[in-house]
């Protein structure tokens, strides 16, 4: 049976009833295969795949190409989520028309249903295009990690009354221009509280405490994947020391010589071994 695809009007009815949204960033087949039979609303391929897919200190160094061809995997393994492609760093920032090309290929050549964008200030305008393009948008504001370079760190966002108000400001502003939903990245709980309460799209939170309309983890991180994760990540399972677990015993066992048994093995049917083994035989093999 055909389930109906989570769009941006699913998510602002979620809103109007008081149904939490479940977002993830996950970046290949078979986890947003899992997560869209699991119910989750919104699969992010992140630009955050910079640490546990590539290994990158940050996420400024991650390509169009690379987000593309996660992206592709992901979208096939979806069939009700969402399917949101984060634009990577210097796909959006340089002018509205390199920001609308790009966030056209999530769409067109890799499945995409809405581009995920940071940032406000000259981004708005950026953000203005792709609208305008019939791409939705979802904004993302607070801790802005390809902002690292001008931020010189990763910190919480919003903690004076002067950075809480530009971060209501920029969220009022985002949502005139046309963005379906809001990602509020480490800010502290009251700002997110008061930005969910005026806004009509949802809020969903990373860091931001339980008043937004819907929360979003890094898959790798909630399963325990990651070793060192941040405050705001609660793991769910520690699927890492599984893996380790069972690869120290494979790793065992064919030192050993215990696997495989001829439980995994493929056997010929014994007429076919019995003239195999006299054809070696005139072969004097
Ligand atoms: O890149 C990412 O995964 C994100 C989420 C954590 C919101 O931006």
């Amino acid at each position: 049976m055909k389930t109906e695809r989570v769009i941006p009007e699913t998510l602002l009815d979620m809103k109007e009833r008081g149904e939490p949204i479940v977002m993830i960033s996950t970046y290949d087949y078979i986890t947003a295969k899992i997560a869209d039979e699991c119910g989750v609303d919104v699969i992010l391929v992140g630009d955050s795949l910079a640490g546990p897919i590539l290994g990158l200190p940050n996420t400024l160094g991650v390509t169009m190409d690379e987000m593309l061809h996660h992206t592709r995997g992901v979208a096939r393994g979806a069939n009700r989520a969402m399917v949101v492609g984060d634009m990577p760093f210097m796909s959006y920032q340089t002018c509205s028309e390199e920001a609308v090309k790009n966030a056209g290929r999530f769409v067109k050549e890799a499945g995409a249903h809405a581009v995920k964008v940071e940032g406000s200030g000259a981004m708005v305008e950026r953000i203005r295009a792709i609208v305008e393009a019939g791409i939705p948008v979802m904004g993302h504001i607070g801790l802005t990690p390809q902002w690292v370079l001008e931020i010189g760190g990763y910190r919480v966002a919003g903690k004076s009354l002067e950075a809480a108000k530009k971060l209501v400001e920029d969220a009022l502003l985002l949502e005139k221009v046309g963005v379906f939903c809001l990602v509020l990245e480490c800010v502290p709980w009251q700002v997110a509280k008061a930005i969910t309460e005026r806004l009509r799209i949802p809020t969903i939170g990373c860091g931001a405490g339980p008043y937004c309309d819907g929360q979003v983890l890094v898959l790798h991180d909630l399963i325990g994947v990651t070793e060192k994760v941040p405050k705001f990540v609660k793991k769910y399972a520690e699927v890492g020391k599984e893996i380790s677990r069972a690869l120290r015993e494979f790793r065992q066992e064919t030192k050993e010589k215990k696997f495989p048994t001829m439980e995994h093995s493929y056997s010929m049917p014994a007429e076919e071994e019995e003239k195999f083994i006299s054809w070696l035989k005139t072969r004097h093999l």
